[in-house]
Protein backbone atom coordinates (compact mmCIF):
# COMPACT_ATOMS: atom_id res chain seq x y z
CA UNK A 1 0.00 0.00 0.00
CA UNK A 2 1.41 3.39 -0.92
CA UNK A 3 -0.68 5.97 -0.35
CA UNK A 4 -0.05 9.91 -1.65
CA UNK A 5 -1.20 12.15 1.32
CA UNK A 6 -2.63 15.51 0.18
CA UNK A 7 -1.70 18.21 2.70
CA UNK A 8 -4.98 20.16 3.32
CA UNK A 9 -3.48 22.19 6.02
CA UNK A 10 0.49 22.22 7.06
CA UNK A 11 1.57 19.44 8.83
CA UNK A 12 4.22 19.95 11.17
CA UNK A 13 8.22 17.79 10.33
CA UNK A 14 7.51 15.15 12.50
CA UNK A 15 4.05 14.14 11.60
CA UNK A 16 5.30 14.37 7.72
CA UNK A 17 8.42 12.17 9.08
CA UNK A 18 5.87 9.85 11.28
CA UNK A 19 3.54 9.02 7.53
CA UNK A 20 6.64 9.05 5.33
CA UNK A 21 8.05 6.02 7.56
CA UNK A 22 5.25 4.29 7.65
CA UNK A 23 5.21 4.39 3.76
CA UNK A 24 3.07 7.63 2.62
CA UNK A 25 4.34 9.79 -0.14
CA UNK A 26 3.57 13.50 0.62
CA UNK A 27 2.56 16.30 -1.47
CA UNK A 28 3.74 19.61 -0.69
CA UNK A 29 1.83 22.16 0.75
CA UNK A 30 1.61 23.77 -2.54
CA UNK A 31 1.13 23.51 -5.02
CA UNK A 32 -2.33 21.80 -5.28
CA UNK A 33 -3.09 21.83 -7.67
CA UNK A 34 -4.69 18.48 -9.34
CA UNK A 35 -2.27 17.65 -12.36
CA UNK A 36 0.43 18.20 -9.46
CA UNK A 37 -1.33 15.50 -7.59
CA UNK A 38 -1.76 12.95 -10.33
CA UNK A 39 1.76 13.41 -11.77
CA UNK A 40 3.70 12.51 -8.16
CA UNK A 41 0.49 9.96 -7.66
CA UNK A 42 1.99 7.97 -11.23
CA UNK A 43 5.18 8.87 -10.54
CA UNK A 44 6.00 6.95 -7.40
CA UNK A 45 3.23 4.35 -8.27
CA UNK A 46 0.64 5.22 -5.72
CA UNK A 47 -2.00 3.07 -4.95
CA UNK A 48 -5.16 5.30 -2.90
CA UNK A 49 -4.90 8.95 -2.31
CA UNK A 50 -5.46 10.32 1.26
CA UNK A 51 -7.07 13.98 1.13
CA UNK A 52 -5.68 15.26 4.68
CA UNK A 53 -8.15 18.17 5.35
CA UNK A 54 -8.17 19.66 1.94
CA UNK A 55 -11.54 21.94 1.35
CA UNK A 56 -10.23 23.28 -1.68
CA UNK A 57 -12.84 22.54 -3.86
CA UNK A 58 -11.47 24.30 -6.84
CA UNK A 59 -8.41 22.36 -6.94
CA UNK A 60 -10.41 19.16 -6.48
CA UNK A 61 -13.03 20.06 -9.16
CA UNK A 62 -9.55 20.04 -11.33
CA UNK A 63 -9.28 16.32 -9.92
CA UNK A 64 -12.06 15.65 -10.77
CA UNK A 65 -11.87 16.38 -14.49
CA UNK A 66 -8.78 13.85 -14.97
CA UNK A 67 -8.92 10.09 -16.11
CA UNK A 68 -8.86 8.98 -11.86
CA UNK A 69 -11.62 6.46 -11.82
CA UNK A 70 -9.51 4.19 -11.05
CA UNK A 71 -7.68 6.23 -8.05
CA UNK A 72 -9.29 5.44 -4.68
CA UNK A 73 -9.26 8.82 -2.76
CA UNK A 74 -10.14 9.04 0.92
CA UNK A 75 -11.32 12.14 2.44
CA UNK A 76 -12.97 13.74 -0.36
CA UNK A 77 -14.01 17.92 0.27
CA UNK A 78 -17.32 17.26 -0.35
CA UNK A 79 -17.09 14.30 2.56
CA UNK A 80 -14.75 16.11 5.13
CA UNK A 81 -17.07 19.81 4.75
CA UNK A 82 -19.33 18.04 7.14
CA UNK A 83 -17.05 17.64 10.11
CA UNK A 84 -14.75 20.58 9.08
CA UNK A 85 -16.14 23.32 11.99
CA UNK A 86 -18.19 22.61 15.06
CA UNK A 87 -21.34 24.67 13.39
CA UNK A 88 -21.80 22.36 10.03
CA UNK A 89 -21.00 19.47 12.46
CA UNK A 90 -24.14 19.89 14.15
CA UNK A 91 -25.90 21.34 10.72
CA UNK A 92 -25.60 17.74 9.17
CA UNK A 93 -26.09 16.03 12.87
CA UNK A 94 -29.36 17.87 12.62
CA UNK A 95 -30.45 17.46 9.40
CA UNK A 96 -29.85 13.69 9.76
CA UNK A 97 -31.86 13.55 13.11
CA UNK A 98 -28.59 12.52 15.05
CA UNK A 99 -27.75 16.04 16.79
CA UNK A 100 -27.99 14.05 20.30
CA UNK A 101 -24.18 12.82 19.32
CA UNK A 102 -23.21 16.17 20.16
CA UNK A 103 -23.34 18.15 23.73
CA UNK A 104 -26.59 19.26 24.01
CA UNK A 105 -27.65 23.09 23.05
CA UNK A 106 -28.14 25.73 25.72
CA UNK A 107 -31.85 26.35 26.60
CA UNK A 108 -33.65 28.53 29.37
CA UNK A 109 -33.60 25.75 31.78
CA UNK A 110 -30.09 25.42 32.15
CA UNK A 111 -29.51 28.92 32.93
CA UNK A 112 -26.69 29.64 35.22
CA UNK A 113 -24.32 27.18 33.25
CA UNK A 114 -21.04 26.62 31.61
CA UNK A 115 -21.41 26.66 27.75
CA UNK A 116 -18.43 26.35 25.40
CA UNK A 117 -18.64 28.73 22.79
CA UNK A 118 -16.80 26.72 19.62
CA UNK A 119 -15.53 28.54 16.45
CA UNK A 120 -13.19 26.72 13.55
CA UNK A 121 -9.39 25.97 14.70
CA UNK A 122 -7.84 23.10 16.41
CA UNK A 123 -4.96 22.79 19.29
CA UNK A 124 -8.56 24.62 21.15
CA UNK A 125 -7.68 28.10 19.37
CA UNK A 126 -11.54 29.59 18.74
CA UNK A 127 -12.96 28.05 21.61
CA UNK A 128 -14.55 29.55 24.53
CA UNK A 129 -15.14 28.68 27.84
CA UNK A 130 -17.67 30.37 29.57
CA UNK A 131 -19.73 30.54 32.41
CA UNK A 132 -23.39 32.70 31.94
CA UNK A 133 -26.75 33.34 33.01
CA UNK A 134 -28.36 34.60 30.15
CA UNK A 135 -28.95 32.66 26.81
CA UNK A 136 -25.79 32.22 24.71
CA UNK A 137 -25.86 31.74 20.58
CA UNK A 138 -23.56 31.06 17.97
CA UNK A 139 -22.74 34.13 15.96
CA UNK A 140 -22.14 32.42 12.50
CA UNK A 141 -23.57 29.51 11.20
CA UNK A 142 -19.77 27.88 11.52
CA UNK A 143 -19.83 28.26 15.40
CA UNK A 144 -21.80 26.27 17.78
CA UNK A 145 -22.22 26.98 21.52
CA UNK A 146 -22.76 24.09 23.82
CA UNK A 147 -23.35 22.81 27.04
CA UNK A 148 -20.16 21.47 29.07
CA UNK A 149 -19.99 18.07 29.32
CA UNK A 150 -17.77 16.75 32.27
CA UNK A 151 -15.91 13.39 31.64
CA UNK A 152 -13.25 11.01 30.11
CA UNK A 153 -11.54 12.22 27.25
CA UNK A 154 -10.77 10.01 23.92
CA UNK A 155 -9.02 10.17 20.46
CA UNK A 156 -10.48 7.54 18.12
CA UNK A 157 -9.55 7.35 14.95
CA UNK A 158 -11.85 5.19 12.46
CA UNK A 159 -11.20 4.31 8.77
CA UNK A 160 -14.45 3.81 6.85
CA UNK A 161 -17.06 2.45 9.71
CA UNK A 162 -14.45 0.56 11.79
CA UNK A 163 -12.86 1.41 14.67
CA UNK A 164 -8.99 1.29 14.37
CA UNK A 165 -7.62 3.56 17.21
CA UNK A 166 -8.08 4.88 20.32
CA UNK A 167 -6.35 7.29 23.00
CA UNK A 168 -7.33 8.65 26.26
CA UNK A 169 -6.80 12.01 26.41
CA UNK A 170 -5.27 14.13 29.11
CA UNK A 171 -4.90 17.91 31.08
CA UNK A 172 -6.08 20.96 28.43
CA UNK A 173 -4.79 22.23 25.30
CA UNK A 174 -1.20 23.34 25.51
CA UNK A 175 -0.29 20.43 27.97
CA UNK A 176 -2.17 17.47 26.38
CA UNK A 177 -1.02 14.20 26.89
CA UNK A 178 -2.01 10.49 24.87
CA UNK A 179 -1.98 7.59 26.60
CA UNK A 180 -3.03 4.61 24.04
CA UNK A 181 -5.72 2.26 24.97
CA UNK A 182 -6.81 1.02 22.19
CA UNK A 183 -9.41 -0.09 20.75
CA UNK A 184 -10.51 -2.95 23.19
CA UNK A 185 -10.19 -0.46 25.90
CA UNK A 186 -12.88 1.46 24.89
CA UNK A 187 -16.27 1.58 26.36
CA UNK A 188 -19.14 0.53 24.36
CA UNK A 189 -20.45 3.36 24.39
CA UNK A 190 -17.44 5.14 22.78
CA UNK A 191 -17.46 2.29 20.24
CA UNK A 192 -20.95 2.74 19.57
CA UNK A 193 -21.25 6.50 19.09
CA UNK A 194 -18.21 7.04 16.60
CA UNK A 195 -19.59 4.38 14.70
CA UNK A 196 -22.84 6.08 14.66
CA UNK A 197 -21.60 9.71 13.68
CA UNK A 198 -19.83 7.80 10.90
CA UNK A 199 -23.15 6.73 9.54
CA UNK A 200 -24.92 9.52 10.06
CA UNK A 201 -22.50 12.14 8.38
CA UNK A 202 -20.65 10.06 5.50
CA UNK A 203 -22.13 8.57 2.25
CA UNK A 204 -19.21 7.23 1.27
CA UNK A 205 -16.90 4.34 3.26
CA UNK A 206 -13.38 6.12 2.18
CA UNK A 207 -13.34 8.12 5.31
CA UNK A 208 -10.11 8.58 8.12
CA UNK A 209 -11.46 10.36 10.93
CA UNK A 210 -9.64 11.28 14.45
CA UNK A 211 -12.97 11.77 16.55
CA UNK A 212 -12.88 13.76 20.06
CA UNK A 213 -15.39 11.92 22.23
CA UNK A 214 -16.16 12.88 25.77
CA UNK A 215 -17.33 9.99 28.21
CA UNK A 216 -19.27 10.51 31.24
CA UNK A 217 -18.81 7.43 33.18
CA UNK A 218 -21.97 7.86 35.55
CA UNK A 219 -24.31 8.40 32.60
CA UNK A 220 -22.59 5.68 30.45
CA UNK A 221 -22.66 7.99 27.52
CA UNK A 222 -20.74 9.75 25.53
CA UNK A 223 -20.38 12.37 23.06
CA UNK A 224 -18.30 13.69 19.80
CA UNK A 225 -17.01 16.99 20.41
CA UNK A 226 -15.26 16.96 17.04
CA UNK A 227 -14.31 15.04 13.97
CA UNK A 228 -10.51 15.79 12.84
CA UNK A 229 -9.71 14.68 8.92
CA UNK A 230 -6.51 15.40 9.43
CA UNK A 231 -5.42 14.16 12.78
CA UNK A 232 -2.10 13.86 14.21
CA UNK A 233 -0.81 10.44 14.56
CA UNK A 234 2.41 8.66 15.83
CA UNK A 235 4.18 5.87 14.31
CA UNK A 236 1.70 2.80 15.29
CA UNK A 237 -1.44 4.89 14.62
CA UNK A 238 -0.09 5.56 10.94
CA UNK A 239 0.84 2.19 10.36
CA UNK A 240 -2.73 0.76 11.73
CA UNK A 241 -5.28 3.00 9.39
CA UNK A 242 -2.53 2.23 6.37
CA UNK A 243 -3.38 -1.53 7.18
CA UNK A 244 -7.02 -0.73 7.61
CA UNK A 245 -7.56 1.38 4.00
CA UNK A 246 -5.34 -1.77 2.77
CA UNK A 247 -8.73 -3.89 4.37
CA UNK A 248 -10.97 -2.01 3.35
CA UNK A 249 -9.79 -2.22 -0.17
CA UNK A 250 -8.76 -6.11 -0.25
CA UNK A 251 -12.12 -7.45 1.66
CA UNK A 252 -10.53 -10.23 2.14
CA UNK A 253 -7.22 -9.50 3.90
CA UNK A 254 -7.62 -10.59 7.57
CA UNK A 255 -7.79 -7.71 9.61
CA UNK A 256 -4.98 -6.54 11.70
CA UNK A 257 -6.07 -6.91 16.10
CA UNK A 258 -5.13 -4.71 18.48
N1 LIG B 1 -18.97 20.68 25.28
C1 LIG B 1 -17.81 20.51 25.92
N2 LIG B 1 -17.81 20.05 27.19
C2 LIG B 1 -16.65 19.91 27.88
N3 LIG B 1 -15.44 20.18 27.38
C3 LIG B 1 -15.38 20.65 26.11
C4 LIG B 1 -16.55 20.82 25.32
N4 LIG B 1 -16.16 21.28 24.11
C5 LIG B 1 -14.82 21.38 24.15
N5 LIG B 1 -14.34 21.01 25.35
C6 LIG B 1 -12.93 20.99 25.80
O1 LIG B 1 -12.14 21.73 24.88
C7 LIG B 1 -11.17 20.89 24.28
C8 LIG B 1 -11.01 21.27 22.83
O2 LIG B 1 -12.21 20.97 22.14
P1 LIG B 1 -12.17 20.47 20.63
O3 LIG B 1 -11.49 19.15 20.52
O4 LIG B 1 -13.55 20.56 20.12
O5 LIG B 1 -11.27 21.63 19.97
P2 LIG B 1 -9.85 21.60 19.27
O6 LIG B 1 -9.57 22.99 18.92
O7 LIG B 1 -9.90 20.61 18.20
O8 LIG B 1 -8.81 21.07 20.32
P3 LIG B 1 -7.79 19.87 20.15
O9 LIG B 1 -6.90 20.19 18.99
O10 LIG B 1 -7.08 19.82 21.46
O11 LIG B 1 -8.60 18.64 19.89
C9 LIG B 1 -11.68 19.48 24.49
O12 LIG B 1 -10.60 18.58 24.52
C10 LIG B 1 -12.37 19.60 25.82
O13 LIG B 1 -11.45 19.52 26.89
MG1 LIG C 1 -10.12 18.47 18.94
Amino acid sequence: MKPLLIQGMPLTRSLRNTWREAGAIITKRLPTEATHWKEMYDRHNCDVVINLGNRNREAWAEWSELPTEHIPVFNRPEEIRAVSTPGYLREHLTRNEAEDLLPPRLTEEDLPCTVWRKGPGFGGRGKERLYTTTMVYPRDNVEDVQLEITGHEYRVITVGNKVVQAHRRYGPNGDRTYEWIGVRGLDRSVRNTVKSAVFFLFDSPLMVIGWDVIYNPRLEYSWILEGNSSPGVNGPTATRILSAIESLMTPNREEPTC
